[in-house]
């Protein structure tokens, strides 16, 4: 779809359908209003009543904000994409909401399709924006161009994430990352480096080795980096890159076997944000660090009661091959900060179920040292349209994770509390001088979902790239 901002009024645009969002309020204030009661329209949220004759397409929206406006846009869309219209308008509902209608057009526009025999492209293709606002007034034309442009690559670059993600295990590999991320690379002036299984043995990463060993897709380390002129912060991005994750030899059931392709959400999500950066030219270094491996049964498969020695020297005690994302983070985080001083170390990871239990599934898990840190990204979930909650440290459980045998266990001795002892196994990669500097974003539950909610269809839901984004936004912002 072609979303395309123009300066002029509405009434100006030739499109077939327009757009109407209408709180209680504002449909007892429209000329439609009896045509509306009479099809049973009540202004609910995400309620669609399409006016044919008057080709006008109204959508309900709880309050005039950008949660229900995100919302209400992806509803509308996907509407449209359903049926026989080629073109329709909209115009603004005040420049705060701009960037939640962009981001519900574009997101929720996306379908994914690549496995389908028949695909059965939508005539609905043009969407035009003009700067008429709710009330009449017209908006600062530039102002809403940037806020659209700037909206569009964020939410672009979360459906790139949404399809790496979605894409199926035997044609997503790690060197199919690998080769994934070299194309962003030589797409959008990145450089790129791969580690191969040879060069992970020659660096020591014996943790991330073990996990890959059982699979016939050997595993890589992936660094993507954005090195614009001058940049205000140096930036390290960390996310694991599990392909495919049976569980190994503590093998998953069947029923959460399945759609474990997305244990590769956070890696995705940093390249999504690479994407993004460079795309929005913001004047920050950026690197993107990812652990790529598939977690699979074999003769060779490493085991339960194996102790693996990491990268920075720590040794693990494996007590559950399933607790694997974090052995792979292990040798990955001590590789980013061998490789970058950054002034910030996030990393992003489908960790733990124990964090969907904690937080519910549309909640990101965030862990960290650093209150300001926290602070900073709890604000932008109240904006970015995805949903953070702090877990925090807590030394009680801390104990859990000692192994009699090695330095650490890699999974705590009680199931409770299991998305913070495993962000606690990552605080132990974690360099003295980085520690006040390094952020876990545990995104397992909201990176992919079996039924569609908000603006996310069936499947991967690109998490990362808004809230990231609008963070390292704000920063420049601050500056
Ligand atoms: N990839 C899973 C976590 C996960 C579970 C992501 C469900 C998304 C949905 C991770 O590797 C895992 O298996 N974690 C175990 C840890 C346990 C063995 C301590 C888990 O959460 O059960
Ligand atoms: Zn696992
Ligand atoms: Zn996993």
């Amino acid at each position: 779809m072609n979303l395309e901002f123009l300066e002029t009024p509405l009434a100006s645009i030739d499109a077939e359908v327009t757009i109407v969002f209408l709180t209680e309020t504002l449909l007892e204030e429209t000329a439609d209003e009896t045509l509306l009661t009479q099809a049973g329209f009540k202004a609910k949220q995400d309620q669609l009543s399409l006016l044919h004759e008057k080709r006008v397409l109204y959508c309900g929206v709880e309050k005039l904000n950008a949660d229900s406006l995100r919302s209400a846009a992806a509803t509308a869309v996907r509407s449209l994409k359903d049926s026989n219209y080629k073109s329709a308008k909209v115009g603004q509902y005040f420049l705060k909401n701009t960037q939640a209608l962009v981001e519900g057009f574009v997101l929720g526009y996306y379908s994914f399709d690549l496995y389908k025999s028949k695909h059965e492209a939508s005539p609905f293709t043009e969407l035009f924006m003009s700067a008429e606002n709710v009330d009449g007034s017209m908006l600062d034309a530039q102002e809403v161009k940037t806020v659209v442009d700037t909206s569009k690559t964020v939410a672009e670059a979360a459906n790139y994430v949404r399809t790496l993600v979605n894409t199926i295990p035997n044609d997503m590999t790690p060197s199919s990352l690998a080769a994934m991320a070299q194309e962003l690379a030589t797409q959008n002036s990145l450089t790129c480096t791969i580690l191969d299984e040879h060069a992970l043995e020659t660096e020591g990463m014996h943790a991330m080795l073990a996990v890959g060993r059982a699979s016939v897709h050997k595993p890589r380390l992936i660094h993507v980096s954005y090195k614009p002129k001058n940049p205000l912060h140096v930036i390290s991005l960390v996310g694991k890159g599990l392909t495919y994750d049976s569980g190994g030899l503590s093998l998953k059931s069947p029923t959460s076997m399945v759609s474990m392709k997305m244990d590769k959400a956070g890696a995705c999500a940093v390249l999504g944000i690479l994407k993004a950066v460079s795309e929005l030219k913001l004047p920050l270094e950026v690197h993107g660090f990812i652990g790529a491996a598939e977690n699979m049964v074999a003769g060779n498969a490493y085991k339960p009661d194996d102790v693996l020695t990491a990268k920075n020297g720590t040794t693990i005690e494996v007590r559950n091959t399933d607790a694997e994302g974090r052995l792979v983070l292990a040798d990955v985080l001590a590789y980013a900060q061998q490789e970058v001083q950054a002034d910030y170390l996030f990393d992003y990871a489908t960790l733990t179920g124990a964090c969907m239990v904690a937080l519910g599934p549309y909640t990101v898990g965030m862990m960290g040292h650093s209150h300001a840190l926290k602070h900073q990204f709890s604000k932008i979930a109240a904006s970015s349209g995805e949903l953070l909650a702090s877990l925090p440290f807590n030394a009680h459980l801390k104990k859990l994770l000692k192994s009699e045998i090695a330095d650490i266990s890699n999974v705590g001795s009680k199931p409770y509390g299991g998305a913070i002892t495993a962000g606690m196994f990552l605080d132990r990669f974690i360099d003295d001088e980085m520690k006040q500097k390094w952020m876990h974003f545990d995104i397992a539950g909201p990176a992919y979902s079996e039924s569609s909610w908000d603006c996310h269809p069936y499947g991967a839901t690109g998490v990362g790239v808004r809230f990231s984004i609008a963070w390292m936004r704000s920063l420049l912002n601050a500056q």
